[in-house]
């Protein structure tokens, strides 16, 4: 969109002016004002809630929401249940992430690899899925269902609550699903995820939905809402690509590295 605009307006001119100061009004609107999508809530109200300072987000100071309890490894059956593949529509998050042959991508919370095993048939024998779980039960469980299904690119590692143990800058996609609401220390998790992540590297974070009523079969503390997400990840360096609202009950989220954040760190 192109306008141009004489700035050079005497009195008697400015009412004839008007119109060109409103076309500039709107261009400074298009070009310097934030996205949609980082703006608007899937409810369609504007949120300002994650305009926060970022030197208090590296901490994670910036979240106070209470944590849900880490799922134990009695849930094992209930992440491997018949039917969840249609009931969750989980082959449509894995074809929003458009993996390419040779990706690295991080399973963060993989529990029983759900996950992690179509992944790793989608990422072909060049690329390869870190697994990452702070139960070694669970690691345990994935080891074998990966022998069983004789796959071989999944490296189980052993995480920390403050720590993914996940290479800086090595890896293409980080995986979430219903596990970011679970994190004990969710502003070191936020930080070191973005430590790993690739130039090109992208975030998919898959939690059930707290607004309307398609998450309400889930108990409220292992929802969210899109306002509580970006409120908590854009401070800690997180742009919003895409917000996917066509899973049955959850949010997919898309995020990448925000450019600007090296620059609010000191970093540059
Ligand atoms: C509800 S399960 C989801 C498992 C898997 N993503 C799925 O959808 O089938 C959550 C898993 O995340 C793990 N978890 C919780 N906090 C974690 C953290 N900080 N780092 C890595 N894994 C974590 C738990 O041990 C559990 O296995």
């Amino acid at each position: 969109m192109m306008c141009a605009v004489d700035l050079n307006l005497r009195p008697r001119e400015l009412s004839r002016g008007l119109p060109a100061l409103l076309c500039l009004a709107l261009l400074l609107v298009v070009c310097v004002g934030p996205t949609a999508a980082q703006e608007t809530s899937s409810d369609g109200s504007h949120d300002s809630s994650h305009e926060t300072n970022d030197s208090a987000a590296r901490d994670g100071s910036h979240i106070t929401r209470k944590p849900a309890h880490v799922m134990g490894v009695g849930g094992a059956p209930w992440l491997e249940r018949e039917g969840r593949a249609a009931e969750e529509q989980s082959a449509l998050v894995i074809k929003a992430m458009e993996l390419r042959d040779g990706d690295v991508v991080a399973d963060i919370g993989c529990g029983t690899g759900f996950f992690s095993r179509p992944m790793a048939r989608q990422v072909g024998p060049t690329g390869k899925i870190l697994a990452v779980d702070i139960q070694p039960g669970m690691l345990e469980l994935l080891g074998r269902l990966c022998e069983k299904e004789g796959i071989t690119n999944v490296e189980p590692i052993l995480g920390e609550t403050a720590d993914p143990k996940l290479p800086a800058g090595g890896v293409d996609w980080i995986l979430l699903v219903d596990v970011y609401h679970e994190f004990q220390e969710p502003g070191p998790m936020l930080a070191k995820m973005l430590e790993s992540l690739s130039p090109r590297g992208r975030v998919a974070l898959v939690e059930y939905r707290k607004e309307g009523t398609t998450g309400k079969h889930i108990k409220p503390e292992h929802t969210m809402t899109v306002r509580e997400v970006l409120s908590e990840w854009h401070p800690a360096g997180f742009e919003l690509v895409d917000l996917l609202e066509g899973l049955p009950s959850q949010h997919l989220f898309i995020f990448r590295r925000r450019p600007d954040y090296a620059r609010a760190e000191g970093r540059e």
